[in-house]
């Protein structure tokens, strides 16, 4: 059986973390080649995994599966140059770049091509990300199972029906992470100002926030319920929970959730 071809374009952080787990789950089955504009990061990439440098053109002419992980504003060179290459039909297209619609990518590369729309998080580079995941109507079911398994790599898939919805998993999943840093700092930084050290600060706060997220996971309780599991009328949790809530914590996760939304509608329509 003739192994599957998957063409990397660009081989940044998130190729790099898709790139792992291909080369260490299923590349059997499969071939990776990848071309870079930066040649010590291609370099880098084929010194340390098995993977083919080859230009963008022979990716295009010759991949089963071609992998868009540049940044977005490098999207447009990278389509032109595939434009004249590609073999339409016969391929599929998997674009991680962030507020690129498939309309765009159609625009430069022609109608007729298979394209799944990808949404990653950065813990995908540690293979705990959460993708959301769209695929135009051309896309088999073979493709599909194609593209999840590749994004399997970075961690768990989220499939939509609309493409729109790309646009509430950038405001959810894709800036999700920074929302919960930024909570881990502020906790760390009262930590330290109530007189523990930096380091036992970070690991306290940090134990916390993956076993809250473990138990959130595992637990058939609500996530309401989970809360008022350790909030005991009276106690510590209750005063503080007070506060959050006197400060309408939860109206400000909302705002910030939907301005994330507003301006990830936004860049995709070029605004
Ligand atoms: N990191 C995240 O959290 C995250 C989340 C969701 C989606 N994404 C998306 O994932 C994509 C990749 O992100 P990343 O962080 O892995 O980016 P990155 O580290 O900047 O990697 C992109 C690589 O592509 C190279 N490149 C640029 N133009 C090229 C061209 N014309 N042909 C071939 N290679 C080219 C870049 O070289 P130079 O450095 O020399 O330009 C770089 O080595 C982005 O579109 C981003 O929006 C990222």
């Amino acid at each position: 059986m003739n192994k599957q071809i998957i063409g990397f374009i660009g081989t940044g952080n998130m190729a790099e973390s898709m790139i792992r787990g291909l080369t260490t789950k299923e590349f059997n089955s499969r071939m990776l080649w990848a071309t870079d504009i930066d040649e010590a990061r291609l370099a880098y990439i084929a010194e340390n995994y098995d993977v083919v440098p080859k230009s963008l053109e022979t990716i295009a002419k010759g991949a089963d599966v071609i992998i868009l992980a540049v940044k977005p504003q490098s999207i447009e060179l990278v389509l032109t140059n595939l434009a004249d290459h590609i073999r339409q039909d016969k391929q599929l297209i998997i674009s991680i770049a962030a507020g690129i619609t498939t309309s765009e990518i159609e625009r430069h590369c022609g109608t007729t091509l298979s394209l799944v729309r990808c949404m990653p998080n950065t813990p995908a580079m540690i293979g705990f990300g959460a993708t959301g995941l769209f695929a135009n109507k051309r896309v088999s079911i073979n493709q599909r199972q194609e593209a999840d398994s590749i994004l399997k790599t970075l961690g768990i898939n989220a499939w939509v029906d609309n493409e729109d919805k790309i646009d509430v998993i950038t405001a959810i999943s894709g800036s999700g992470p920074a929302y919960f840093f930024l909570f881990i700092e502020a906790l760390q930084d009262i930590s330290t100002e109530l007189g523990l050290d930096d380091n036992l600060s970070k690991k306290l706060v940090n134990q916390t926030a993956m076993g809250a997220a473990h138990l959130a996971q595992t637990q058939v309780d609500d996530i309401a319920g989970l809360r008022q599991k350790v909030t005991s009328p009276g106690g510590t949790t209750e005063a503080a929970i007070k506060v959050f809530e006197s400060g309408g914590f939860k109206k400000l996760v909302k705002e910030a959730a939907l301005a994330a939304h507003k301006r990830s509608v936004n860049i995709a329509k070029n605004k």
